[in-house]
């Protein structure tokens, strides 16, 4: 099958955050269901990006905090003329070994915070900036970000996860201010914010225990609904917040 995504000449695509749960997965779909010739996917982890894998797949060292390995994985594919047509961004934080999500405002850290916006938030500007101009000016193109539901102001319920909420809710904007830009150079191209689900991955490991087993995705899952939602999009959904069942949800 060629027609990943809708794009049914999808020559090149880059996965951003390729070693993370969702990310491994995509590029393990694209392997399995498309005749893709080069696949770029993205990791900070140095090690992973030596480690032998197949032909069509090749690793890159990229952190979206550090806007120099962008530029260089941008100056990458200038240099060989490559122009992708799909982009999926599945970077993104909600803990570390040394901090968890506020529960209450007592609990926030300058640092902490600023690290959450600089990889879901500003990461994504980065990405913007330096991955669309790349992309082509003409015929279906994809950029997608990975998003979560929790970021949207209006369903926000429950309260607590400031930092990854308010994050994600800036992505969200940066995701939806680019779409207006990008319309009058390249008024095919589709940017969309998705979210996948609670995903079974490192990033939700410590959040579920309480999830109904049939409520956590398979990173395979997840990723198969969300290429049939990337499938369905036109240029009028540009800009748009989706999730995995391909609902709408309120920005
Ligand atoms: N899992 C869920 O239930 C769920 C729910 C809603 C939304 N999401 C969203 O889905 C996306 C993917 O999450 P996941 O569940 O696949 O999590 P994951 O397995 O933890 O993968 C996230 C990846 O982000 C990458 N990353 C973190 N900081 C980075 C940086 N500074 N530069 C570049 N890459 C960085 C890491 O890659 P390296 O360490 O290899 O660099 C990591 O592998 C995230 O945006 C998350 O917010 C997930």
């Amino acid at each position: 099958m060629n027609d990943f995504v809708g794009i049914s000449d999808l020559d090149m695509a880059v996965i951003i955050g390729a070693r993370g749960g969702i990310g491994e997965a995509f590029v393990e779909s694209i392997i399995q269901t498309t005749s893709t010739t080069k696949i770029i996917a993205t990791s900070r982890n140095e090690e992973w990006c030596q480690a032998p894998c197949t032909g069509r797949v090749h690793r890159q060292s990229l952190d979206v905090t550090d806007e120099q390995s962008i530029s260089a994985l941008a100056e990458h594919l200038k240099a060989q003329s490559q122009n992708p047509k799909l982009i999926v961004n599945c970077t993104g934080i909600l803990h570390r070994h040394d901090a968890r999500p506020e529960r209450t405002w007592r609990e926030f850290d300058l640092d902490w915070m600023r690290a959450v916006f600089d990889v879901n938030a500003l990461g994504t500007g980065l990405l913007v900036k330096h991955l669309i101009p790349l992309m082509p000016r003409t015929g279906r193109a994809i950029f997608v970000t990975l998003s979560a539901r929790v970021g949207s102001i209006a369903d926000n319920r429950l309260g607590g996860w400031y930092s990854y909420r308010a994050s994600k809710a800036a992505q969200n904007m940066i995701m939806k201010t680019a779409s207006i830009e990008s319309r009058y150079r390249r008024p095919e191209l589709i940017l969309a914010s998705l979210h996948p689900g609670t995903v079974d991955t490192d990033l939700s490991a410590p959040f579920t225990a309480r999830v109904q087993p049939d409520k956590l995705f398979t990173p395979a899952f997840s990723c198969e609904r969300l290429s049939e939602v990337m499938r369905s999009l036109t240029p009028a959904d540009s800009g748009e917040f989706f999730a995995w069942d391909g609902s709408t949800i309120q920005w």
